[in-house]
């Protein structure tokens, strides 16, 4: 956009002079020789500067201030005055004039002075901007992600909600899959309708099914009255099917029936009962590895992942750490009451060369925790908890595995089995059949895990290693070779 300047001087020569100066910076000039004049330019374009004259005929430089503040707060007025009105110049600073210039004046002081209130402006407009992005582009649906991976998952969730279509949500845990499902329901046309969610892995197949479907009065021992299940209760909104791999082969066929019909019998019951409901589904498994171990079935796998959804884990998008702290920051209650909102360069630092295999769930507690230790307002590397700081001492098992006790059996010995695996990579510079051979596993095999860790052999070949690792390198190497 140009930047458009305007003179309120009633002196042509001084006009001429700055017009010509700020036409050759190519600026767009206006003059105006008296008060009223220049509110009227001032009212027909916006312009970004202005220079008032301190003294103007039948009217005073500062009372002109004043009506342009009021007027167009956003707008910077650059006072010129005579030697003998310092004073006046002073007080039109305390009217809000950016800047003042005494004449005469050189060409030099008038262009810097111009370029601190435009450079000043420059900063204001991009941290707007950057304000807006931030709340637009960064953020949608109570995720905030600068990745271009999640901008498209948050437009496919747009989109998703104006739709029925069942939805196969995957992704490691704690990526955020239940938020997007909420997305999914809340940012679409069901939002006026319920979010039912069901972790299917919380219940055995026989209560599972009780709580889905429900029940009549009779239907079993202790079932002393009728029960609405998930499904039927979810009708007109969102049937949230969480961690669905840990449902049984049985109840896989009876709900491939309800999504198949749309309708469902209660337990102990024959009435036929309509249901209006749109299903999303999330695991943290490959469901196609099941599906070949026979875990799932074909059909059901086909009707539940109608429009996949990959979330990647955090460790592929390592740039949205500093968003998510922020975030984190302003939704934790500790951080707000221990007025902590800040994080140093070193704990961010730290933050971000660790590998998340909890995702953003893991990240969220470890702010927790790190804030509850937290002596000051901001959050340093010393507040950290072991794993995510590898320069607090521990056992030297503790830090080349990052172990942490806080988490889960099945997280614990996924971030055992990367680190095998990173260590074996590295030794073999990316060699799959090496590693493979090394570990007894078959090359596929090998791949998925790869995958699945985030893990490239790419990072492992020799020219991105650092010198000291390729010593090493080849230190083990030797050592193979001798064994
Ligand atoms: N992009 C994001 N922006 C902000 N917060 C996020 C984001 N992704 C996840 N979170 C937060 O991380 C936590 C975990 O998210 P969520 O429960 O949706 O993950 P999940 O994939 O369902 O995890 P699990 O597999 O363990 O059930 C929640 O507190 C959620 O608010
Ligand atoms: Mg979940």
């Amino acid at each position: 956009m140009e930047t458009r300047i305007l003179i309120i001087d009633d002196d042509p020569f001084i006009c001429r002079q700055l017009e010509e100066l700020f036409r050759a910076q190519q600026y767009v000039v206006s003059t105006a020789h008296e008060a009223t004049a220049g509110l009227a330019r001032l009212a027909e374009a916006e312009h970004s500067v202005v220079f008032v004259d301190l003294k103007l005929p039948g009217c005073d430089g500062l009372e002109l201030t004043r009506q342009i503040r009021e007027r167009w707060p956003d707008l910077d007025v650059i006072m010129v005055t005579g030697f003998a009105s310092i004073r006046g110049a002073v007080e039109a600073i305390k009217l809000g004039a950016s800047d003042y210039i005494t004449k005469p004046f050189q060409n030099e002081d008038i262009l810097l002075s111009t370029e601190k209130v435009l450079e000043k402006r420059r900063l204001i407009d991009e941290i707007n901007y950057l304000r807006g992005q931030l709340a637009d582009r960064y953020s949608f649906a109570n995720m905030v992600s600068r990745n271009p991976r999640m901008h498209e998952i948050f437009s496919q969730i747009e989109s998703l909600g104006q739709s029925d279509a069942t939805v196969l949500i995957m992704g490691e845990s704690g990526t955020g899959k239940e938020l997007c499902a909420r997305g999914v329901h809340f940012q679409g046309r069901r939002r006026t309708g319920k979010f039912v969610a069901i972790n299917c892995a919380a219940f055995p197949d026989t209560l599972l099914e009780s709580e889905l479907f429900g029940f009549d009065r009779g239907a079993f021992t202790g079932a002393v009255h009728d029960r609405v299940g998930k499904i039927e209760y979810a009708s007109g909104g969102t049937l949230f099917l969480d961690e669905i791999e840990a449902i049984s082969l049985n109840m896989q066929l009876k709900l491939l029936r309800v999504l198949e019909e749309r309708e469902l019998e209660r337990l102990g019951s024959n009435r036929r009962i309509k249901v209006d409901i749109r299903v999303i589904a999330a695991t943290n498994e490959h469901l196609e590895e099941l599906v070949a171990k026979g875990r799932i079935r074909e059909d059901f796998y086909y009707r539940i992942n109608v429009v996949p959804v990959h979330i990647p884990p955090l460790r592929e998008r390592i740039e949205d750490v500093p968003l998510l702290v922020a975030e984190f920051f302003r939704n934790s209650q500790h951080s707000r009451e221990r007025d902590i909102s800040r994080i140093s360069n070193r704990a961010l630092a730290q933050l971000m060369s660790y590998h998340w295999p909890g995702n953003v769930r893991e990240l969220g507690n470890v702010l927790e925790r790190s804030i509850l230790r937290c002596g000051g307002t901001v959050l340093r590397d010393v507040d950290l908890p072991t794993a995510q700081n590898p320069g607090v001492s521990r056992t030297g098992a503790e830090v080349r595995l990052g172990l942490d006790y806080e988490v889960p059996l099945k997280e614990f010995l996924r971030r055992a089995e990367r680190d095998y695996l990173g260590n074996l990579l590295k030794r073999y510079r990316g060699g799959i059949s090496n590693s493979a051979r090394h570990a007894l596993v078959d090359a596929a095999t090998l791949h998925r895990k790869m995958k699945s860790y985030g893990l490239r052999r790419e990072t492992f070949r020799g020219s991105n290693t650092r010198v000291a690792d390729r010593l090493e390198d080849a230190d083990s190497d030797r050592q193979t070779a001798g064994a």
